[in-house]
């Protein structure tokens, strides 16, 4: 079965590169969940939620001005909706309440964004911030779905991104908001269990073409300053193996979806060897600096938030992997964002976003 499968997305992308289509026809929306790597500002329209970037100098490369974005551009959302050939898509909060006042009578029909900002996998994490977990997130697209608020031939056609856990494991490092008792492995597994149970929601809800990104290395966050213990002239290795244990993880499990959730074409975004690429040889992509934050204060530019009282930043921020002590700059975003475009099997597996917006699944 899996070799017809693959024989049969084989196939179907030679058939399609010797046809002329237009990408657009093909992925119609985009479809968001996750956290910061992804969030276009849902946090911004949550008053109850301290975690914002809705101040400068967030914002100030690309949209000149703060939109809730926790980097200086655009995200990876931002970058594949560019290389679709669809608009951005709005925060699911922004939609709503524009929805509610009147403003649009529909939902937009390029996409949502649910992602929120240092939301995690686990339904706790962070949530003393007020974001708004994954699981809400999902609760917020079903609702839509079941309201018939998103035409479902609408959903068959789109493309789904998925990315979150980086929170959830940075948190089980910090003693202030460690979420558990549960050693890392089971930690790593209760993680697992909730992805599972996310894509099953999703699939019921009629997605068939699933881009799922595995975790970047979260041990080299600028942040980890901020850890009792993390090193500071390199990553953090033990926050790294426990990160690496959940991609593994989520490879394997991902391995069996398209037999088991049938039809659906499922990509696997090796986040974290994009980003070691990038690591190892920062000139040959135009990096200078990547360890310290462009913007913030401290060690490592990660002991405070950029833009808060004394920050410092960077004359220029394209020459820095990282924007904040927690986020990557829009140039390395764009360089992950190419890489899960159009890369090959060592960045995403087994198609890439380009062959996944272009064949159908049934
Ligand atoms: C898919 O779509 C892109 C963007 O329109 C196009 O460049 C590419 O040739 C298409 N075909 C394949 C097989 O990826
Ligand atoms: C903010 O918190 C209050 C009280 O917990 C809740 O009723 C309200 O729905 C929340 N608002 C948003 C936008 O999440
Ligand atoms: C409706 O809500 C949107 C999003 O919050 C806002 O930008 C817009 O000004 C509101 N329009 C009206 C008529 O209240």
């Amino acid at each position: 079965m899996e070799i017809m499968r693959l024989l049969f997305i084989f196939l179907s992308s030679l058939l399609l590169s010797s046809v002329s289509v237009s990408a657009s026809s093909y992925v119609p929306a985009i479809f968001t969940f996750g956290d910061s790597i992804f969030d276009a500002g849902n946090n911004r329209f949550n008053k109850n939620c301290s975690a914002q970037a809705d101040f400068p100098p967030y914002g100030s490369s690309f949209f000149h001005h703060p939109t809730g974005r926790f980097t200086n551009g655009r995200t990876v959302a931002d970058f594949i909706s560019q290389f679709v050939g669809i608009g951005f898509q709005k925060p699911y909060l922004e939609a709503y309440a524009e929805v509610v006042n009147g403003s649009q009578k529909n939902y937009p029909s390029n996409g949502i964004n649910f992602a929120s900002a240092g939301s995690g996998i686990l339904q706790e994490t962070n949530k003393h911030l007020g974001v708004i977990s994954m699981q809400e997130q999902v609760q917020q697209f079903e609702k839509l779905v079941l309201q018939n608020q998103i035409d479902r031939n609408l959903i068959q056609k789109s493309l789904f991104l998925f990315e979150s856990g980086s929170n959830d494991i940075f948190n089980y490092f910090a003693p202030s908001t460690r979420p558990t008792t549960l050693d890392p492995d089971s930690y790593v597994q209760s993680m697992l269990t909730e992805v599972s149970r996310f894509f099953n929601s999703i699939y019921n809800l009629g997605a068939r073409r699933i881009a799922m990104f595995n975790l970047g290395p979260v041990g080299c966050v600028p942040a980890r300053a901020l850890l009792r213990g993390a090193p500071i002239n390199r990553c953090f290795g033990k926050m790294n193996v426990m990160v690496k244990k959940y991609n593994m993880g989520l490879e394997t499990m991902l391995k069996d979806y398209p037999r088991v959730y049938r039809p659906t074409v499922v990509a696997y975004g090796a986040v974290y060897k994009i980003v070691q690429e990038l690591r190892s040889v920062p000139n040959q992509y135009g990096f200078t600096e990547v360890s310290a934050a462009c913007c913030g204060a401290g060690t490592l530019g990660g002991m405070q938030q950029c833009g808060k009282d004394g920050y410092k930043i960077c004359k220029n921020p394209n020459e820095f992997l990282f924007w904040d002590s927690f986020h990557p700059t829009e140039h390395a975003y764009e360089f992950i964002s190419k890489a899960l475009w159009a890369g090959g099997t060592t960045r995403i597996r087994p198609v890439n976003l380009m062959t996944l917006a272009n064949i159908t699944s049934n």
